[in-house]
C-alpha cells in the first residue's frame, strides 16, 4: 500500500486556539482525522507528524527518505517563508511533495507571499482551510496511485 506522509510545522499544534479568522476553529487532531478518513476512502496509508523543532522536522524528512515514503504533504507554517534547512531536507526526497496552507498566504502579510520550498514542491494549495490538506492529498494520490 502506498503511504503519504503529512508534515505539520511550527505552531500548527495550536490550530483551534489561534487566529480563527485565518485558521478557523478546527484543531490539528480534527484535521488529521479528516485526512485519515479521506486516505482510507482512497485506499492509501497516511502518517501525520507535527513538531515545533526545525531539527526534528529535518530528521523526520530524512526518515521518510530512508523509509521510502511515496509522497509528502507539508504545511511548515512560518518555516515555509525562511527555512533553507527544511527546504534542503525536502530537496533530498525524490517523491512528489505538495505544499499546503490553511489560509490564503498571498492575501496576507508580504513575508508570507514567498515560499522557500517553491522549487522543490510539485505545487501549492492555500486558502481552503482543512480542504487545502484534503485537496493536497488528492493531488499527491493522483501522482502516485498508478506509479
Ligand atoms: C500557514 C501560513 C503561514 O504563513 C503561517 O506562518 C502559519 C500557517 C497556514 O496554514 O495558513 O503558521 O502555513
Amino acid at each position: 500500500m502506498k503511504t503519504v506522509l503529512v508534515l505539520h510545522g511550527i505552531n500548527l499544534n495550536m490550530f483551534g486556539k489561534r487566529d480563527p479568522v485565518h485558521y478557523d476553529t478546527i484543531t490539528l487532531k480534527e484535521i488529521d482525522g479528516q485526512i485519515a478518513e479521506l486516505a482510507a476512502s482512497l485506499g492509501c496509508a497516511v502518517e501525520c507528524f507535527q513538531t515545533n523543532h526545525e531539527g526534528e522536522m529535518a530528521s523526520r524528512i530524512h526518515q521518510a527518505h530512508d523509509d521510502g515514503i511515496d509522497a509528502v504533504i507539508i504545511n511548515a507554517g512560518a518555516w515555509t517563508h525562511y527555512s533553507y534547512g527544511i527546504s534542503d531536507a525536502l530537496a533530498i526526497l525524490k517523491v512528489p511533495i505538495v505544499e499546503v496552507h490553511m489560509s490564503n498566504v498571498h492575501a496576507r502579510d508580504a513575508f508570507r507571499h514567498h515560499s522557500v520550498f517553491s522549487h522543490v514542491v510539485k505545487g501549492q494549495i492555500c486558502g481552503f482551510g482543512v480542504h487545502s490538506y484534503l485537496l493536497g492529498l488528492r493531488a499527491a494520490w493522483s501522482m502516485i496511485k498508478d506509479a
